[in-house]
């Protein structure tokens, strides 16, 4: 690693380039910026192994090929291809700490926007990022005054770099208010998600997160949650859409996502979630979801690629 956390290498297009060559024409970077859809990955260093573990990389690839083929790019690079270059390159910038890897596709061209059948440019990049899992971070968030992007205008589905508008105007907004973070309604009035991550609430013993065709990023954390709550916490979970009123009247409640891992809610616009602190459940899920991460638990290996 060099000192000022720039990696020694970057993929680029299926080879291994030394950071400072992987550059591309300053043309380029509007339009490169709007054709762009990437992945946000989490590689959780298990310091009594000496191991990195790369967490639901199979998943975060199927779904940034869903984020190329929704964009109308073609995609040549095969995601087992792009799967050996990812962890190469994870192993040749020698990290020995938790890290963030990040698959971005764009198309190289003079116009805004794509024509069918564009060719996407696959790029990934790595940088150190400490876990806050246990650190106990808490959020205190504000329904948002800016809506979620809808499916028929730019779909949340599609991990694209210009839906992070909408986001940045609600996150910016909630800082400048004396806000952690944001709560997105969606066009019907919903709850949605958060700026870069989805929701959780607890309402009597059950889990309830707003369903997937809210308005949200389709969250692999989500799914692993749902998995996770169902089949060996014995949590049941209820995903439905969610009135902003439910989440006055939380027990708990949680961000939940790659970046946010779980992130506790101990307040939504100034009204306490519950006891206004981190409550049982989101700390039992937390605690299996760092464990499990981290590869401490062994359950479910699948989910981790071992660098
Ligand atoms: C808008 C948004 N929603 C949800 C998530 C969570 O998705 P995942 O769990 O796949 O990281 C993210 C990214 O982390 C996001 O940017």
């Amino acid at each position: 690693m060099a000192d000022n956390m720039d990696p020694k290498y970057v993929w680029v297009d299926g080879k291994m380039r030394p950071w400072n060559e992987a550059t591309i024409h300053m043309s380029q970077v509007g339009t490169g910026g709007v054709s762009s859809v990437f992945e946000g990955i989490r590689a959780y260093w298990n310091a009594d192994r000496k191991k990195l573990y790369v967490f639901r990389l199979d998943a975060h690839l199927e779904r940034f090929a869903q984020s190329i083929r929704l964009m109308r790019m073609t995609q040549k690079t095969s995601n087992a291809e792009i799967k050996r270059g990812l962890v190469e390159l994870v192993r040749a910038n020698e990290y020995k700490e938790d890290t963030y890897i990040r698959p971005l596709a764009f198309i190289e061209s003079a116009l805004f926007g794509s024509a069918p059948g564009d060719v996407a440019r696959i790029v990934i990049n790595t940088t150190p990022w400490a876990s806050r899992l246990k650190s106990g971070k808490v959020n205190h968030a504000c329904v948002s005054s800016w809506s979620r992007i809808a499916d028929n205008v730019m779909p949340p589905r599609v991990k694209a770099s210009a839906n992070y508008l909408n986001s940045r105007l609600a996150s910016e907004e909630a800082r400048r208010n004396g806000y952690d973070s944001a709560l997105f309604l969606n066009s019907n009035g919903k709850v949605s998600e958060g700026p870069g991550a989805c929701l959780m609430i607890v309402r009597a013993g059950k889990l309830i997160t707003p369903s997937v065709t809210s308005g949200i990023l389709e969250s692999i954390t989500r799914e692993t949650l749902i998995e996770l709550c169902r089949n060996v916490l014995g949590i049941e979970v209820v995903e439905r859409e969610m009135d902003r009123t439910e989440l006055y009247v939380a027990q708990e409640a949680f961000m939940c996502g790659t970046g946010a891992e779980i992130t506790p809610i101990v307040s939504v616009d100034r009204l306490p979630v519950g006891t206004g602190e981190m409550g049982p459940i989101t700390k039992r899920i937390e605690s299996i979801y760092h464990d499990l991460v981290r590869g401490i638990d062994p359950q479910c290996p699948e989910w981790r690629t071992e660098v």
